[in-house]
């Protein structure tokens, strides 16, 4: 990049004049650019919106979300994926009600000690809502910037995200906030993995790969390790009340959230009777299949009902399922069966 002062007034100016009317982009109060950057850092645009409606009429100021019972805001979260994020965002909103009077901090230092806080919520939320001087890199960042260096470096690697972290904060104008999003906007809307428009690119006269027609090598990822494969049966164990077993997951990916009793295709219906202390109508009826995608994991689910007369205290009424928050995953074996 020859000219910084024209490459930064460029993109401004594109970005002032073609920014998408987005709702996060209608307000400066930081709780809601918080929550808005906690949803988008997995989650595209176009799912987001309808979200983050809702938590705006849910939880309209960071006290309401603080004050909100988690059960709920799990409930409100259902479908979103990656709970871990609205778990975490909850307790870091309590800290900043009890520890900053419910004023979210403009200052990295303290921002960043709060849960969930890494380094594109921190950098996002710090130039957005204070225009704190810190780079906000995401992957369509990390892509604009690689084909306009032609740098063929691996983005997938934490220490080539650092780098260009600190490239993209050695340029920065003092519109920290807008800066960011308008490199995020230009990859969403310009910049795009495939056919980028660069004949109505705002910087390609900055552009080293557009010039040496490198556009379409870049970026490089090293692609990633096979997902690995989970196979379950899951069970919709009833009794002759109109309830199931419905229980809390464990473990750090869905806690809290509900599912029917699942287990390796491997287990015999013996030792899930063991597991649970029921007796259960043999044979059971196969209602359904499913398969659910995560990061680092699939899941394939068959799923089955069985009866039974005993009691157990994860029973749950029917008709009261709707309430408790399933992940996505669960709810596709789920609707399955309930049908
Ligand atoms: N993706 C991440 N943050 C964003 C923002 N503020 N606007 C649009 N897309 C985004
Ligand atoms: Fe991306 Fe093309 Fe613009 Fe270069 S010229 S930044 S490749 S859209």
């Amino acid at each position: 990049m020859l000219n910084i002062s024209d490459f930064n007034n460029n993109l401004l100016d594109w970005y002032q004049a073609n920014k998408r009317d987005l709702p996060w982009r209608r307000t400066n109060d930081p709780y809601r650019i918080w929550l808005s950057e906690v949803m988008l850092q997995q989650t595209q645009v176009i799912t987001v919106i309808p979200y983050f409606e809702k938590f705006i009429t849910n939880y309209p100021s960071l006290d309401a979300l603080a004050d909100a019972d988690e059960r709920r805001l799990l409930k409100d979260w259902e479908g979103l994926g990656y709970y871990n994020r609205i778990r975490n965002f909850h307790a870091a909103v309590k800290e900043v009600q009890s520890t900053y009077g419910s004023e979210v901090p403009n200052n990295p230092e303290s921002f960043f000690k709060l849960k969930g806080v890494g380094p594109y919520i921190g950098g996002a939320v710090q130039s957005i809502a204070f225009n704190n001087l810190l780079a906000a890199v995401d992957g369509n960042v990390l892509r604009v910037m690689a084909r306009l260096n032609l740098d063929y470096r691996d983005m997938t690697k934490a220490s080539v995200q650092k780098s260009i972290k600190h490239e993209i904060e050695s340029i920065m104008p003092l519109e920290a906030g807008d800066f960011n999003q308008a490199l995020m906007e230009l990859g969403a809307t310009i910049c795009t993995p495939r056919a980028p428009k660069c004949i109505m690119c705002p910087v390609q006269e900055h552009c080293e790969a557009y010039r040496a027609g490198e556009v379409a090598e870049l970026p490089v990822k090293k692609k990633a390790k096979a997902k690995k494969e989970i196979y379950y049966n899951v069970y919709f164990i009833l009794n002759d009340k109109d309830e199931i077993i419905l229980r809390e997951q464990q473990g750090a990916l869905l806690q809290g959230m509900y599912e029917l009793p699942k287990y390796d295709i491997d287990t015999s219906v013996e030792s899930i009777e063991e597991a649970l202390g029921l007796t259960l109508d043999h044979p059971n009826i196969h209602v359904g299949s499913g398969k659910h995608v995560f990061t680092h994991q699939v899941w394939y689910m068959e799923g089955y009902v069985l009866y039974t007369k005993d009691a157990h205290p994860d029973f749950i009424a029917l008709n009261e399922v709707e309430e408790l928050p399933m992940s996505k995953a669960m709810q596709k074996i789920y609707r399955q069966l309930e049908a």
